[in-house]
């Protein structure tokens, strides 16, 4: 559906904004209520379409899932009794939905199969079959496993030593679920640590889990039971990033962003909007079940350039085209490297900021891994946005409309459904 989008010229963002529940936490709290023995409570999970994902494909497997007014009931059945389905698991336009559920469904003793949209049918699965199979997982992937439908049958795992060739938190995961079926040990080295929520999770039930020397070293015991437990999600430290980047763009706003996850491994994009000279404040910082979370204050900023650490890539994977427009509205470079991770998302999304930038008339110098911009620049042409029904993309391409002269046309914008449904809404609050 196309959404005209206007400039907000004189207006400005004030007041409170509590973003929508964490997806990547959402997911790993079905996933683990699941398969814990007994009811587990979760309140504020995500209801975006990734995590609808999850939900449906547990109920496909047979778990019992009912929503009671702010919280969601999920009567776990135990490590072994997923339930058998001859239809399709469909895990859409998420990632995250197949390649954990790959782990986990590696180590049951049924045959499934998975697929998803057109986008996720392009995306990159040899990167959790290759270590699946390591463990003696039997997968098979479309195209010589390059891609899913992912074919999954029942066999007997085993434990591994694995070195991620690039850092994924999927891939991660995806590891970490199956080698619960192992009874072994499994070490996992990343070149450069990600987000580390099923790791905290992991700790928080009990699981014999450490982080030693930059490795992961997890020992499964068919004897531990999961216990069933009580989630309370924090707001997305992602779908914040655009309200921390709408605030430091717009003159005079100023916005305290509540119940936000401030986990280290996700907020490398606190730490370059700070360097680049944003004002940003953190209030009440608290852990509740290992993760960290707090408030945000943020105002309007004069923003210069910067070089962005390569290391604190895979802390702000979802935030680098966010970086794109802080830096066109910066004093002097703004460059991204190492990034090439951006090209196998939900949309390859250096060709998608590519593409936008020159139809905006806007100077950016692309990379294979990465950009170059120089600002400031004036945002001027009225034009029509592809985000290729990516969430992310037109989440920015809506910022970037709105602090435009001439405003934007976007296209398809009901696919931010996926991940944050009452986006224009929460926006729409904020600007006064
Ligand atoms: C996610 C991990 C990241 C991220 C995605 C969510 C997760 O993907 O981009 O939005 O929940 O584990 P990769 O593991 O592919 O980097």
């Amino acid at each position: 559906m196309d959404k005209n989008i206007i400039p907000i010229r004189n207006r400005k963002l004030k007041g409170e904004f509590t973003p929508p529940s964490d997806k990547s936490i959402s997911h790993r709290s079905i996933i683990f209520s699941a398969i814990a023995n007994g009811s587990s409570h979760i309140y504020n999970l995500l209801t975006a379409e990734d995590c609808k994902k999850t939900l449906d494909a547990f109920r496909q497997l047979g778990i019992k899932i009912i929503r009671d007014k702010d919280k969601y009931i999920i009567e776990g059945q135990g490590l072994n009794n997923l339930g058998k389905t001859s239809k399709i698991i469909g895990c859409g336009n998420s990632g995250t939905t197949m390649r954990l559920l790959t782990g986990l469904l590696a180590g049951q003793n049924n045959h499934y199969i998975l697929d998803g949209d057109s986008s996720l049918r392009k995306r990159p699965m040899k990167r959790i079959i290759t270590p699946m199979k390591q463990m003696n997982a039997k997968i098979k992937g479309k195209n010589k496993d390059q891609n899913c439908p992912l074919q999954i049958f029942p066999s007997k795992l085993n434990g591994i030593s694995y070195q991620l060739p690039v850092a994924s938190a999927q891939v991660k995961s995806s590891i970490l679920l199956a080698n619960l079926y192992t009874n072994q040990e499994t070490i996992i080295k990343e070149p450069n640590p990600s987000r580390d929520h099923t790791e905290i999770l992991m700790n928080y039930l009990g699981f014999n889990i450490k982080l030693n020397d930059d490795k992961i070293i997890f020992r499964s015991s068919q004897n531990f039971k999961i216990p069933n437990s009580q989630y309370t999600i924090p707001g997305d430290f992602s779908q914040a990033a655009y309200f921390i980047t709408a605030t430091l763009l717009i003159p005079g706003s100023e916005l305290l962003i509540k119940n936000v996850n401030l986990n280290p491994t996700r907020t490398g994009f606190l730490k370059v909007a700070k360097q680049m000279g944003g004002n940003i404040k953190t209030r009440n910082k608290q852990f509740l079940q290992g993760e960290l979370r707090g408030d945000l204050l943020v105002k309007y900023s004069f923003l210069k350039g910067i070089k962005v650490n390569e290391k604190l890539i895979p802390k702000m994977i979802d935030e680098i085209p966010l970086i794109a427009l802080l830096g066109i509205k910066a004093e002097g470079i703004t460059e991204i490297t190492s990034a090439e991770e951006l090209r196998v998302k939900e949309s390859d999304r250096l060709a998608v900021i590519r593409k936008a930038f020159n139809n905006l008339d806007l100077d950016i110098k692309m990379f294979s891994d990465g950009f170059r911009v120089y600002g400031p620049q004036e945002i001027k042409n009225k034009t029509y946005l592809d985000p290729y029904l990516d969430h992310r993309m037109a989440m920015l391409f809506t910022l970037i409309a709105i602090i435009s002269d001439n405003g934007a046309v976007l296209k398809d914008s009901q696919c931010i459904k996926n991940s944050f449904p009452n986006f224009f809404d929460k926006l729409n609050k904020v600007i006064v």
